[in-house]
């Protein structure tokens, strides 16, 4: 097995704090991190046993398995940017290389801070040009198209594409991979999936956690880019693609990449913006209370939108969507609802009608997929209530496997099916860009919400 040298550019971040050092132990608990050495690179001065601490204290839920042996192959650089040593030298001075080792860089820094990190990733690769280079980009991609195409060219100047894995987690969440099995591994979904039978597709991503601790990324973007960019269009492309050439990274792409092409233009008077206020019943501050917000902050916190996808299969059906922070409850779900054809079920009592049939993904909190159908009430004449035809992870499978272990295990495998390639992304921006743009106009018509509140109606 050949060595594979990690190195994460914002060692000491939020982001690896929370998720990275988890999934990295969880590969080296279940054997995937054999021959593997991790470099933390930060501007901070850490020295390697102060390093150690942090990552061990990103572990604490963990049982204290082989940890010290785990925490052994951490290092810490911190880095000078102006400085013009080459990161070559400065890791094999830590590691003496073996020029074939595999290189993961795992970039969890704002897009302001990547041309130089990418300087120093480009100038090891021209020095070691044996050795494989992936580079793991975390979102956000940019800020908008401009900046996204601006990125990409800075990246395609150095890199391949197949060394480019740009990371939006809820890809590596196990129910979106399993949109792939349901839709194209059950011959009795795909011919119903279509405008024929599918009356409308809803797809909720609620959140019951305001900003927390990253309220200054946060402000600078809002929910449209935080989420509506990234993970809504992601699982709604994953959800609304053709049928793949061959479950293939490239063939999948292809065809998430038309179904963005096919989006059209997004109709501004149906979108509804708002942002949390105070619940005082429940001490929740309100957004522009949050440390780190203006106090006259008109961010957006919640978002909800009407989009349409224009080809044979889905034209017609309207896709609705809402994502929000500080909502009452957590939920990620794709709800699908089919037409209803009741002629021979119309009760006297409203009630006792059949109800449409609804085909639902939840992602979170629970991990199922059902089916409602309408069933007779035992004993009430032909009053017909929905019934759930369900399957849940927990009980077919047990615990999932977290998303950000399986796409670090994914990107050392090669494997770019659940990345987003250059042309999505961008795609994905030319068709958030009329939101951007006509945010003044948007924002005339904020709606203030309580935060948390099951009352609230947009
Ligand atoms: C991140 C967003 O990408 O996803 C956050 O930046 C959000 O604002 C998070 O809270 C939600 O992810 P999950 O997996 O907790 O639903």
């Amino acid at each position: 097995m050949k060595d594979l040298y990690i190195t994460i550019f914002g060692a000491t971040g939020d982001l690896a704090r929370k998720k990275i050092y988890k999934s990295l132990y969880y590969l080296y608990l279940s054997k995937d991190l054999e021959n593997v050495r991790i470099l933390g690179i930060g501007r901070n001065l850490l020295t390697n046993q102060e390093y150690r601490l942090l990552v061990k204290n990103s572990l604490i839920n963990f049982s204290s398995d082989n940890i010290e042996l785990f925490l052994d192959k951490f290092s810490f650089l911190g880095i000078d940017y102006s400085n013009k040593k080459s990161l070559y030298d400065e890791i094999n001075n830590k590691f003496a290389i073996d020029s074939k080792a595999y290189f993961l860089f795992y970039m969890a820094i704002p897009p302001s801070a990547f041309q130089s990190s990418i300087n120093l990733i480009y100038n090891l690769k021209t020095e070691l040009p044996s050795s494989q280079i992936k580079l793991l980009i975390e979102k956000p991609f940019g800020e908008d198209l401009e900046t996204a195409k601006h990125l990409n060219e800075i990246l395609t100047e150095c890199f391949l594409e197949d060394e480019i894995y740009r990371v939006d987690h809820y890809l590596g969440k196990e129910t979106i991979q399993n949109i792939i099995a349901l839709r194209f591994g059950n011959s009795i979904f795909e011919p119903i999936l279509n405008n024929h039978y599918v009356k409308s597709i809803h797809i909720d991503l609620f959140e019951s956690i305001g900003v927390e601790d990253r309220a200054e990324y946060f402000d600078q973007n809002g929910i449209i880019k935080d989420m509506f960019q990234s993970h809504i269009l992601q699982i709604m492309t994953m959800f609304m693609m053709e049928s793949p050439v061959r479950i293939e990274a490239e063939f999948i792409r292809d065809e998430k990449y038309k179904v963005l092409k096919s989006l059209r233009p997004i109709d501004l008077n149906q979108v509804k913006i708002g942002q949390y206020t105070a619940n005082l019943e429940q001490n929740i501050k309100s957004y522009v209370e949050e440390d780190g917000t203006p106090e006259d902050s008109k961010t957006e916190t919640y978002f909800e939108g009407t989009i349409f996808v224009d080809n044979l299969r889905w034209e017609g059906v309207p896709v609705y969507i809402r994502t929000g922070k500080r909502m009452s409850e957590r939920k990620a779900e794709i709800r699908v609802q089919f037409k209803e054809s009741f002629r021979y079920f119309m009760n006297y009592d409203e009630e006792c009608n059949p109800k449409a049939n609804e085909l639902v993904i939840s992602i979170q909190p629970e991990e199922e997929i059902y089916l409602s159908i309408n069933s007779k009430i035992p004993g009430k004449g032909m009053c017909i209530q929905p019934v759930k035809l369900n399957f849940t992870y927990a009980d077919s499978f047990g615990k999932t496997i977290d998303p950000y272990t399986r796409l670090i295990k994914d990107a050392i495998e090669g494997d770019q099916k659940l990345f987003v390639r250059k042309d999505e992304i961008e795609q994905a921006w030319e068709f958030v860009m009329p939101l951007i743009e006509n945010k003044q106009k948007l924002l005339e018509k904020l709606i203030y919400y309580k935060a948390c509140d099951e009352d609230v109606v947009f």
